[in-house]
């Protein structure tokens, strides 16, 4: 929640601008009061009007609307916020900023606040790329800039690769991260949920019953303690939480890589159930039935996640988190599985069909960790969150 937090949004003149009307409207559904300023090359792309519709305020377009007495000034104006929020910020913009320049109202703010800047960086994927950014990114971020983003996609140029906006609930996340006084401020924590699907043919898969609500309900409660979460999710039937970044996969290969591509953390929640195994080899085409035959599905085992996390030998995360879903011998064999993958602490429960709990609302679960087994009572599944969030926090504190 930004309840009662204020922002000073400079919107940069690029596509993504666009994005900014919908950014304004999240920020403000958390409780953030926004104060627009528009670049010149902005209000190519949205209008002041928009903006300030959406915003509910007046939004600040040049340097001389400051000149009059009726107005703030810009120095006050560039310090009355809690966080100078700057989305898009183009090619252009980030290298006036790292320059020091203040030759408009945007860039004078920007010199002139005392109060933390966050850059939401989005442009062409070879301007992205390019040396005199990289350095100018180098730069910001040496100045104590925060950035969130940007992400790889499609670009309105036709391109593909890094240089998209951050959506904006991403960026709502990362701003309630850095605002958030909460123990895991400053903290970057992965949760993968959901199950895995694994294919056979281009119509068919291979599946479970986890329905991603203990994974989502605990990156919840991890963002509400101020983490910046990574939420890397197969297909769940509930949809991701607000204000983390989110990683939607499909299988356990593609979880894998995510998750890679997500390092460094501070602490790893495992919370998917994966596919232990995929079909060795998905027909490119549909498979057809065929007369008195049936087709036979050869497996090949798939990577063990949280066993790799676990077992790296360089740049572990401090804290590494598994579950244990099962349905026999529940303390056993999640104790011997702790062992096994090399994780920190299993959050074990036992998912026979009777619990009710795949799928379910509450949970019952068993905590195993050096100092022994820890048996909580049944609860709602964002009460397991909550307390799980609260020991992680104590434990990278
Ligand atoms: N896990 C993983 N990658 C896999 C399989 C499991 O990261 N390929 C993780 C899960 O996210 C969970 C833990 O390992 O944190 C245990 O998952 P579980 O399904 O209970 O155990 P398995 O390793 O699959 O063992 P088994 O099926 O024999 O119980």
């Amino acid at each position: 929640m930004l309840a009662g937090k204020r922002l000073l949004l400079i919107i940069g003149g690029g596509i993504a601008a666009y994005k900014c009307l919908d950014l304004i409207r999240r920020l403000k559904e958390q409780g953030a009061g926004v104060t627009p300023v528009l670049t010149r090359a902005a209000q190519e792309f949205v209008t002041p009007l928009s903006v300030s519709a959406l915003a509910g305020e007046k939004v600040y377009t040049d340097l001389f609307d400051l000149t009059d007495e009726a107005e703030m000034g810009h120095i006050q104006l560039s310090r009355m916020a809690d966080l100078v929020l700057v989305a898009p910020a183009t090619a252009d913009l980030m290298a006036k900023m790292a320059g020091g320049h203040a030759n408009d109202l945007a860039t004078t703010l920007l010199m002139a606040t005392d109060t933390p800047v966050m850059i939401a960086p989005a442009m062409n994927v070879r301007m992205w790329e390019h040396a005199a950014t990289q350095r100018n990114l180098t730069t910001l971020v040496a100045d104590g800039i925060s950035v969130v983003g940007p992400n790889i996609g499609g670009m309105a140029c036709g391109e593909h690769g890094a240089g998209r906006m951050s959506e904006p609930m991403e960026i709502v996340g990362a701003v309630e991260a850095a605002l958030s006084d909460g123990p895991l401020k400053g903290k970057r924590v992965l949760v993968t949920s959901g199950p895995t699907h694994e294919p056979i043919d281009p119509v068919r898969y291979i599946a479970n019953r986890s329905s991603g609500a203990q994974g989502t309900a605990i990156a919840s409660a991890l963002a509400a303690l101020g983490a910046e979460v990574v939420f890397v999710t197969g297909p769940a039937d509930v949809p991701p939480p607000q204000g983390v970044e989110v990683i939607a996969v499909q299988s356990a290969a593609e979880m894998l890589k995510a998750v890679q591509g997500a390092l460094p953390v501070d602490a790893g929640v495992f919370a998917a159930a994966v596919a232990d195994w995929r079909v060795k080899h998905e027909s490119g085409s549909k498979i057809k039935k065929q007369d008195g035959k049936l087709p036979v599905l050869e497996f090949a085992e798939n990577p063990d996640i949280l066993a790799e996390v676990s077992q790296m030998k360089k740049g572990r995360p401090k804290l590494v988190v598994g579950f244990a879903a099962e349905t026999d011998d529940v303390i056993a064999n999640a104790t011997a599985k702790r062992k096994r993958k090399g994780c920190d602490w299993i959050v074990a429960n036992d998912v026979s069909p009777e619990t009710g709990i795949m799928g379910g609302t509450e949970n019952t679960v068993h905590l195993i960790t050096d100092d022994g087994v820890d048996n909580w009572p049944r609860m709602g599944k964002s009460e397991v969150a909550r307390q799980l969030a609260e020991r992680i926090a104590a434990s990278l504190s």
